[in-house]
């Protein structure tokens, strides 16, 4: 299975990427956790990437796909993947185009995940998250079971510096004006599948689950 999760900054791609990947037994390949993890370990990547995440832009294409075509050419990925955060533009999707069609694969869907503005401002403002495995929670929609610690290994819970509302506000006006005509891309090649974002976390699983028996993956 070859899947791409589109959807602005909040919307739960990670929350349910994780769901689906495990489902479907392939590697959740997020490329923003991927640059974070390079930035907080210091690497010349992560350096470089560092000052675009902290504005709310998007790095380069030429890193982003060095860093993809590196990701996806590990064995893991030989038998599918889920993409989350990737890609961001439409040269991102024709380079994507171009990578899978050396080892002649196909994205066999793509979920869009369509949540308001309103809501994104609102679900990024609570999110907080594990710096040491990386677990994802919200002050009211998904708490620790301890105020501020990570339900898995006890770890101070930690805001992202992006997801302070100026930077929140850039990454969503950089959603609608380069990422979101990747909507009508993938519709155009019958690929996409639209699923409503807001509701309870298990109920936009189930939708995205029946998104996908529609687009016959299962
Ligand atoms: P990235 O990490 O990809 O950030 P994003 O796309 O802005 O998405 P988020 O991680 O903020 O949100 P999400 O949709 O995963 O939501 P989540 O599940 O956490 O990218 C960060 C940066 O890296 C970019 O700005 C850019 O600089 C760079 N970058 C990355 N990829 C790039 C690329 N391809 N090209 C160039 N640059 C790139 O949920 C959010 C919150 O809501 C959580 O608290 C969660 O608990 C809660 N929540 C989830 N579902 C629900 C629900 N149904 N109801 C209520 N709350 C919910």
């Amino acid at each position: 299975m070859r899947l791409i999760l589109l959807g602005p900054p909040g919307a739960g791609k990670g929350t349910q990427a994780a769901r689906v990947a495990a489902r479907f037994g392939v590697p959740h390949v997020a490329t923003g956790d991927m640059l974070r993890g390079a930035r907080d370990s210091g690497t010349e990547l992560g350096n470089e990437a560092r000052a675009y995440m902290d504005r709310g832009e998007l790095v380069p294409d030429e890193l982003m796909l060095g860093l993809l075509r590196e990701r996806l050419s590990r064995e893991d990925a030989a038998e599918g993947f889920l993409l989350d955060g990737f890609p961001r533009n439409l040269s991102q999707a024709e380079a994507l185009d171009g990578i899978l069609s050396q080892v002649a694969q196909d994205i066999d869907a793509v979920i869009s995940i369509e949540v308001p503005d309103e809501e994104i401002v609102e679900r990024i403002s609570g999110r907080r998250s594990c710096p040491v495995c990386g677990r994802v929670y919200h002050l009211t929609s998904n708490p620790p079971a301890v105020d501020e610690l990570c339900d898995a290994d006890g770890t101070k819970l930690e805001q992202r510096a992006d997801d302070k509302a100026d930077v929140v506000l850039e990454r969503l006006r950089v959603f609608h004006s380069q990422t979101k005509p990747l909507i009508a891309f993938y519709a155009d090649r019958g690929l996409l599948k639209v699923v409503d974002g807001v509701g309870p976390v298990d109920e936009v699983e189930s939708r995205i689950a029946a998104a996908l028996e529609g687009a016959g993956v299962s």
